[in-house]
């Protein structure tokens, strides 16, 4: 029997929207945003004393990913802001980053004012709606996208720019070869996961298979790793329709790993590590010991390895691999990927 992830008409039936189909426009997204962001017009900087993020939901988790890949070796803090309001500190030495796909979320319109009022310079990242047009009047550099996709799936187009803008506007050079090596760590690893790449072959399917049916437990190695295992939890929300849990090493071995002691419990979760290739032994000797002692009564237990040398390739890897593996399991759960029902109600209530 054909396995339902191998079988076209599984994809014809439940995802019409062809979430599977973004998932797998990853790299050529990256590429084309890329481009389109070197030619960005850039604000006056003065000499920057943080950079701020603003964004919810999908838009705001290439925020998450700035702070992840910059964060440790920039010299100044990148802070992300998932609210309607900016910290008291920012002001003109802040560089702010606004960032909405449909440009309508409320809480981004209204920390952007708010930013703004206080005299930062400011890049908008958006399809339009409010923001772009509320952009437009404080004659701010807009990094037009496309609309129309689901913002999750767009997370190259939310992301990237921001990369470039900073490697221009701080030299830092060495984060623009980055996404060359990360955009061919992506086109491969498309070729083992795509849609078209039988179950038997399929890294991505065959965790899809052994998640159905459990709450997964996504646990970075280390919190270099966490946006990343922030990433599939959301995605096994949205895609999967299914709840989740999140958390990173070291942290979680000081406050969730005593939640494991109620075995009726555990046994529902499946436990998937995100690691990397050269961990220092400190690290790899904690993962070891917490599968021995704590997940003892998972219903599973995977190991997903981070690709490529880079942090952009290593972390855009992992984003990835969950991006594909949290669309066969709404696939296998019968659901479709798309709609996101329960976010669309509620801000529809809230804006009426
Ligand atoms: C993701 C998604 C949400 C939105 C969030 C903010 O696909 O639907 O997480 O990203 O509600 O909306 P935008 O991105 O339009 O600012």
């Amino acid at each position: 029997m054909v396995h339902p992830l191998d079988d076209p008409e599984t994809y014809r039936r439940l995802d019409p929207q062809d979430m599977a189909g973004l998932g797998a426009r990853l790299p050529e997204m990256g590429e084309e945003i890329w481009q389109i962001a070197m030619r960005l017009r850039l604000p006056q900087v003065m000499e920057s004393t943080t950079i701020i993020v603003l964004g919810m939901g999908g838009s705001g988790v290439g925020g998450d990913l700035l702070q992840a890949l910059i964060g440790p070796s920039f010299p100044v803090p990148v802070i992300v802001v998932k609210d309607r309001h900016v910290p008291a500190f920012v002001g003109p030495q802040s560089l702010v980053f606004a960032c909405s796909h449909s440009g309508n979320t409320e809480e981004t319109i209204q920390a952007y004012t708010e930013a703004k009022q206080a005299g930062a310079p400011a890049i908008v990242i958006t399809s339009g709606g409010v923001l772009g047009a509320r952009a437009a009047e404080y004659g701010d550099p807009v990094v037009h996208l496309p609309g129309g996709l689901p913002p999750r799936a767009a997370v190259p187009y939310l992301f990237l720019p921001m990369v470039s803008a900073l490697r221009r506007l701080t030299h830092m050079g060495e984060l623009s070869m980055e996404w060359a090596g990360a955009r061919d760590v992506l086109r491969a690893l498309v070729g083992e996961l795509d849609r078209e790449v039988p179950a038997e072959r399929n890294a991505a399917k065959r965790l899809a298979a052994r998640l159905v049916g459990h709450i997964p437990a996504v646990y970075a190695s280390s919190p270099s790793l966490a946006v990343a295992a922030y990433r599939w939890k959301c995605q096994f929300n949205e895609n999967g329709k299914t709840l989740a849990l999140w958390n990173t090493f070291p942290e979680l071995n000081h406050n969730e790993t005593v939640g494991w002691e109620d075995e009726r419990i555990a046994r529902q979760l499946a436990v998937v590590l995100l690691r990397e290739p050269d961990e220092p032994d400190e690290v790899s000797r904690r993962v070891t010991v917490t599968r021995e002692v704590v997940f003892r009564t998972a219903a599973s237990v995977d190991e997903v390895l981070a690709r490529g040398s880079t942090r952009l390739a290593r972390l855009l890897s992992l984003v990835l691999v969950g991006d594909f593996t949290s669309v066969y399991l709404a696939l296998l759960r019968g659901v479709d990927p798309t709609p996101v029902r329960p976010i669309e109600e509620v801000k529809r209530r809230l804006a009426g």
